[in-house]
């Protein structure tokens, strides 16, 4: 297994987009860093984003459109918002917006929550992928966590020399930054990441000093570390063998319930699961959701880390 730099012609952008939309995952360059990317609707292309870059826990991902017209089918776009796409999209601007109730982006973009983080990227490439594919596009930075952000094709492969990837040579990444992540759903805007678009860029632009994440609702610092951010309303029980009375089962592997997260025991697949099958349980009659023992290996310390937060006192 190795991957694949080929400059973005026509033509291997027509087969990077058939990988896309069969499901597998392309990195591509934005005027930030390289992303690597995936079909945002699909669960299976989302969890699979989440293993090879071996991320430990369901940091939420930005999802990439060709314009900034698309926003509105996925998210709730606020005057705020509006404002703020008009003048920094296309551009390393990301909003995090409320997710539309008709929202069909994979909930495992939004690690679960009721937010998306959308972003329309200037680069010219990225702008003709996301086209030809005609697909949002996950894509957080095409590098394995913990190590630092990609800014050139070469930089991706030696992230993922055991994998099979095809990279869109861009060249140089021109900002070389990840961009600025504004948290748009209210009246005021917060700067969750800083970036290369400033908290001065944002008053220019909207008339009102944005707040700081410190200010920020607790909820927003870090979506990945709060200990309770993703629970259900009802309570979740770990590493369960059966039900007891009134609680729902979530299998997994051998073990089975009312939803089994994978028959089969792939990590992969249970994790595409998870957020939507979690949300199926937690609904009447049931009182409780009793999960089965899920391995810790590979993607699994992923799901456990957000089981062991959907199960955390509260
Ligand atoms: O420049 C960039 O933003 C690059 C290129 C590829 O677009 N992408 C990138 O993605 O840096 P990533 O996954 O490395 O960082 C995404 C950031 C994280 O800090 C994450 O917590 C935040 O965006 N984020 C994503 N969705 C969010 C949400 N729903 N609520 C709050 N923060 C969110
Ligand atoms: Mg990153």
């Amino acid at each position: 297994m190795s991957c694949v730099i080929h400059p973005p012609s026509d033509s291997f952008l027509r087969q990077c987009s058939e990988q896309l939309q069969s499901g597998q995952l392309v990195a591509f360059p934005t005027e930030t860093v390289y992303g690597l990317g995936g079909n945002a609707c699909d669960d299976s292309a989302v969890a699979r984003i989440y293993a090879a870059k071996g991320r430990p826990s369901f940091n939420p991902l930005i999802v990439h459109l060709p314009h900034a017209e698309a926003a509105g089918r996925h998210a709730v776009m606020t005057p705020l918002a509006q404002k703020l796409a008009a003048a920094f999209w296309p551009g390393p601007c990301t909003l995090v917006l409320g997710r539309r109730p008709d929202c069909s982006l994979s909930l495992l973009v939004s690690a679960g929550l009721d937010t998306v983080a959308l972003r329309v990227p200037a680069h010219p490439v990225a702008h003709r992928l996301l086209e030809t594919c005609g697909l949002p596009l996950a894509a957080p930075s095409a590098n394995r966590s913990g190590r630092i952000s990609p800014t050139e094709a070469a930089h991706v492969a030696s992230e993922f020399s055991n994998v099979f990837l095809s990279i869109i040579d861009g060249g140089p990444c021109a900002v070389g930054l990840e961009s600025t992540v504004i948290e748009a759903r209210g009246d005021i805007p917060v700067i969750l990441r800083p970036g290369s678009i400033t908290a001065e860029d944002i008053f220019a632009a909207t008339g009102i000093i944005p707040l700081s994440a410190d200010h920020a609702p607790k909820e927003l610092h870090s979506p990945g570390m709060l200990a309770s951010h993703y629970a259900p309303d009802r309570p979740v029980r770990l590493n369960a063998h059966s039900a007891n009375p009134g609680e729902a089962m979530l299998g997994f592997a051998a073990i089975n319930g009312d939803l089994n997260l994978s028959p089969n025991g792939d990590p992969i697949e249970a994790a595409a699961n998870l957020f939507a099958y979690l949300r199926r349980l937690d609904t009447p009659p049931y009182c409780g959701i009793a999960v089965a023992p899920i391995p810790e290996t590979g993607l699994g310390v992923a799901i456990n880390d957000r089981l062991r937060r959907a199960a955390a006192p509260r």
